[in-house]
């Protein structure tokens, strides 16, 4: 039975630091990056083990430095050893207290599944200033000791089962290119990579290791708004089987924080147009209170509702489905009341790590040759923003939101096969190829059944505009 990250680090303490500090290679690219740092800067050293090397030669160079662990006997340590801000969280639910200047993640990435390991790389992003500064220590597929492991296509990955310090652990290995389109694609420029190979000055675990650094700096302000470089122009209007996506829908599922944190954002609103549906499937009706809601189940083009109807217009998933993405913006805001002091649009689509339409994007999209699939999101809430700033809700704010589909109750294979067969039916109902569209898709949907039994997630991001003068 493998241990998990905690268990791991908390027995093994100094043990690691005395095997893996001293390596020149990781001591080079930290002094490289402590001369690119502007004076003071705050720094971030997620999964920072004992503290030492990385913590430490920031913390020397006058740097302030927060660091976090799921280990606390390894925070502990650091906390002993170097001086900061050192905590025990997990870096997938953390949020930092300010904007960093630089994020190191330093062998911290290998106990995460493949799509948790593209969110916390779009997390890194969020949590820096822009022109920050981001670098990866991670170890490339194509360097996995004994080359042992099931390669994963939708992420490009080995999933890898390994003796590590005496210890079995499951980890993760993406390929090098996988490593820097996912730098990329999250609005990074790559200034350095340095590969090099590395042998632990432990007794009892000596073997080359090949370790590969990469250092990123953030070029794109708004990394939810990606994956990057952006698509030429919107493709026009995608196609949704409504009866299949009613059904996904009815799996969808929100955690009490989430859906606390959605309701007080409309907590001041009394009347709300929800079009397609989400808010009713995201709050329930028992949640919505006294507030008068209607629901269009549908986007349509021309709404039917006289002017000024609504103090807050949320429309989910609906961007992609209407003709004419401004003709359609233009009557979201008609109906809206511009003299509540609360007006407001609200528009959610699926964030760029989205694991949903990163699977059928990869094995339908493809398949099919002329449809393609769900369009890119952070394109389409790019272009909304733009028609929302020209027509005076120019105050933009942006907040991700975690969803998930809850597949509970049938056996792992069951849910595997109606997963394959309700997804494919959504974005490529009624394709030539629909029957291998299902069958491809079963693998690589139980391998994030695997990853997070009983569910996918469906993480989304919130697009919030109000008016320029409110
Ligand atoms: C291989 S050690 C590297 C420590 C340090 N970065 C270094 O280079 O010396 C990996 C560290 O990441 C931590 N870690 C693993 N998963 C984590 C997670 N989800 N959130 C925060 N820390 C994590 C582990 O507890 C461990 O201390």
């Amino acid at each position: 039975m493998e241990v998990d990250a905690a268990t791991l680090f908390n027995e093994l303490g100094e043990r690691y630091e005395d095997a893996y500090a001293e390596s020149p290679g990781l001591l080079q690219v930290t002094e490289y990056v402590v001369s690119k740092l502007p004076r003071s800067s705050h720094v971030l050293d997620v999964g920072c083990g004992t503290g030492k090397p990385v913590a430490a030669a920031l913390a020397s160079a006058g740097h302030t430095v927060y660091g976090i662990d799921v280990a606390e006997n390894m925070v502990r340590i650091a906390a002993s050893q170097v001086r900061g801000t050192f905590s025990t969280a997990d870096m997938r639910t953390y949020t930092p207290p300010v904007k960093m200047d630089a994020v190191f993640a330093i062998y911290s990435l290998f106990q995460i599944h493949p799509s948790d390991t593209h969110k916390v790389v779009y997390r890194f992003a969020e949590w820096l200033k822009e022109d920050g500064i981001l670098v990866l220590g991670v170890t490339p597929s194509w360097a996995l000791v004994g080359g042992k492991g099931v390669h994963d296509p939708v992420w490009d990955c080995m999933r890898s089962k390994v003796t590590w310090m005496e210890r079995p652990v499951s980890e993760l290995y993406l390929s090098q290119t996988a490593w820097l389109n996912l730098l990329r694609e999250a609005g990074f420029a790559i200034e350095v990579e340095k590969m090099f190979n590395y042998i632990p000055k432990d007794s009892k675990h000596t073997r080359n290791e090949t370790h590969y650094l990469i250092v990123g700096r953030k070029l794109e302000p708004r990394p939810l708004l990606g994956p990057y470089p952006l698509p030429e122009g919107l493709p026009g209007k995608s196609m949704r089987n409504e009866a299949a996506w009613r059904r996904l829908q009815g799996h969808l599922v929100l955690r009490d924080d989430e859906r606390m944190r959605l309701s007080s954002m409309l907590e001041s609103h009394q009347r709300i147009l929800d079009i397609g549906g989400g808010l009713q499937d995201f709050l329930g009706t028992a949640s919505t209170g006294d507030k008068s809601m209607e629901t269009l189940a549908t986007p349509f083009d021309n709404l039917p509702y006289a002017d000024a109807q609504f103090d807050a217009v949320i429309a989910t998933m609906s961007l992609d489905y209407v003709d004419d993405l401004r003709g359609f913006l233009l009557e979201v805001v008609r109906v809206v009341n511009k003299s509540s002091s609360n007006a407001r649009v609200i528009l959610i689509q699926a964030a760029p790590y989205n694991e949903v339409q990163k699977l059928v994007n990869t094995v339908c999209t493809p398949l099919s040759g002329t449809n393609p699939g769900p369009a890119h999101q952070g394109l389409l809430l790019q272009s909304a923003k733009k028609v929302l700033a020209e027509i005076g809700f120019g105050r933009t704010s942006l907040h991700p939101l975690s969803t998930s589909y809850s597949f509970g109750g049938n056996s792992p294979s069951d849910r595997s096969n109606e997963l394959a067969e309700l997804l494919h039916n959504v974005w490529f109902h009624g394709e030539e190829k629909h029957e291998q569209m299902k069958q491809q898709l079963i693998p690589p949907i139980q391998n994030l059944l695997h990853d997070h039994p009983g569910f996918l997630q469906n993480e989304l991001v919130i697009l919030e505009a109000v008016l320029d003068d409110h």
